[in-house]
């Protein structure tokens, strides 16, 4: 990327760099699920003009308020609310990350124990900070082989919930970013007897409802509280999301006031038309853009599995309660039989062939096949594959050991002080390669997927050291802490 030394005031360096990634041309297999406009719909393309400028303004009577919706807000929540199966929904301008905070904190109190799944993204910890609960948490099941996390064994739940008879709720990621979901049904159950709530991080799941080749919605699995990302896989602007309310076991007053408490009293109402126009246009043609993406995917998941060396993730990893159903969806590719790291192959098909994925890791690329997408995007993903596989295949190589090892799989770290404490407490900078058996301050987590590594509070381990250095060296990138080299480190005084 070419930086520039010192920008000057006629210059407006944000959208320079949108227009130059747009004016690449490079094809999205990534968020946000309206794909550059190509599956926008037309209400919306209307809105994103000098027209939508001349509309965009906030706090008119006509306008209703989000923070306590009695007009045009409240009839486009209660027609999502609707769509989805919900009880309610709150329209949310602070993406998922601001959904989750507003579920933590309108659900928790401050000392309140909550299950939370290791691979929980950042903004679970940070509405476990918010609210000053106490995590207690348990480890997803793994994919050794592709390195991937899976969902939640409800065995090793069972354990956790009898060890822990007075938390309050277990949160879930479902479905993983790779499009894995546990059996929610059997975890609603457990947690329901117990009278624990099931709040869900649907952040990869607005579209679930509108196929049967998908998994089950958490709404309908018996989810308390659902957040989705609209944004992500339907056709709404990003940084819009939806809260759903599925039962009376919460107090919808209760999440409305910790959302007020967390968002704009100044929302962008392009923003919340959007959400209404993506509601809109899931209502009008929702199953049939649903089913399209669904066997566009199963297309492009075939030929992947035919080009020598690449292997497509599909429905034969599942069969337990933790790898219950796959969403087609997320394509993930395995790249063990061209022996090319996750994060290398990106990087060769957004600049050799004008592919840009999703995400990387060490073992696999991802792409996302969305409603957006047309038969004519597939054929050119799969060419790019093929490519790829040309430049790099070899049918005589050696099996590298980088891929076929299990991958490590981090113990839990042991907690010295909840998050919000820690979050709080005076900390000291140190040299991160010193900070062996030292209480972190800051939460340190790859991205993507952003899931944390170490939470504030958490005792930095040696392994801990060597697992980030060896995923730096891989080229992951790393955000969280003040220093996203970490040479450095805040840790508790
Ligand atoms: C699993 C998961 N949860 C929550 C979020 C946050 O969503 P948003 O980007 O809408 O704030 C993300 C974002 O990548 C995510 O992957």
């Amino acid at each position: 990327m070419n930086k520039k030394a010192k920008r000057t005031q006629n210059e407006a360096p944000i959208s320079e760099a949108m227009e130059a990634y747009a004016g690449d041309g490079a094809l999205a297999f990534h968020t946000p699920g309206h794909k550059q406009g190509l599956g926008a719909h037309p209400l919306l393309k209307k809105l994103i003009t000098e027209e939508g400028l001349r509309q965009e303004v906030s706090l008119m009577e006509e306008l209703d308020d989000l923070h306590a919706p009695s007009g045009c807000i409240k009839e486009a929540e209660t027609l999502a609310a609707e769509l989805w199966g919900a009880k309610e929904t709150l329209f949310m301008i602070n993406g998922t990350t601001g959904a989750i905070h507003a579920m933590l904190l309108g659900t928790l109190k401050h000392g309140d124990k909550v299950i939370v799944p290791r691979n929980a993204h950042r903004s679970i910890i940070g509405g476990i900070i918010l609210a000053g609960a106490k995590p207690v948490f348990i480890q997803p099941e793994i994919h050794h082989q592709l390195g991937i996390t899976l969902g939640l064994s409800p065995k090793k739940v069972k354990k956790v919930l009898q060890a822990n008879p007075d938390a309050k709720a277990m949160v879930v990621v479902y479905p993983t970013y790779y499009g894995v979901a546990t059996d929610l049904r059997v975890l609603a159950e457990m947690l329901h007897v117990r009278n624990m709530l099931l709040l869900v991080d649907e952040a990869h799941g607005a579209h679930l409802r509108f196929s049967q080749g998908l998994p089950p919605q958490a709404l309908e699995c018996g989810a308390d509280v659902v957040c989705q990302s609209t944004h992500k896989l339907l056709g709404s602007m990003t940084q819009t999301s939806m809260l759903h309310i599925g039962s009376d076991r919460v107090s919808s007053e209760r999440i409305r006031e910790a959302a007020a408490l967390l968002q704009s009293t100044s929302p962008n109402q392009l923003l919340l038309a959007s959400l209404d126009i993506a509601r809109l246009q899931m209502a009008e043609s929702g199953f049939m853009l649903a089913a399209r993406a669904v066997n566009l995917a199963n297309w492009v998941r075939s030929k992947i599995n035919k080009i020598p060396g690449l292997y497509c993730v599909g429905d034969e990893i599942l069969g337990t309660p933790w790898a219950y159903k796959l969403d087609p969806t997320k394509i993930t590719v395995n790249l063990e039989g061209i022996d090319l790291p996750g994060p290398e192959a990106e990087t060769m098909l957004r600049f050799m062939f004008g592919v840009q994925c999703e995400l990387s890791d060490p073992r696999n690329i991802l792409f996302i096949i969305s409603i957006a997408d047309t038969e004519q995007e597939c054929i050119k993903l799969v060419e790019a594959l093929q490519n790829l596989s040309d430049m790099r295949y070899d049918e005589s190589r050696e099996i590298n050991e980088e891929f076929s090892e299990p991958v490590p799989v981090l113990p839990i770290p042991k907690m010295s002080a909840n998050p919000r404490r820690s979050f709080f407490a005076n900390k000291v900078k140190m040299d991160f390669d010193k900070a062996g058996g030292l209480v972190s301050g800051e939460t340190v987590i790859f991205y993507p997927p952003g899931v944390p590594v170490l939470c504030p509070g958490e005792y930095i381990t040696p392994e801990i050291i060597e697992y980030i250095r060896d995923r730096q060296a891989k080229g992951a990138r790393i955000v969280g802490p003040a220093d996203t080299e970490l040479k450095t480190i805040k840790i508790l005084r």
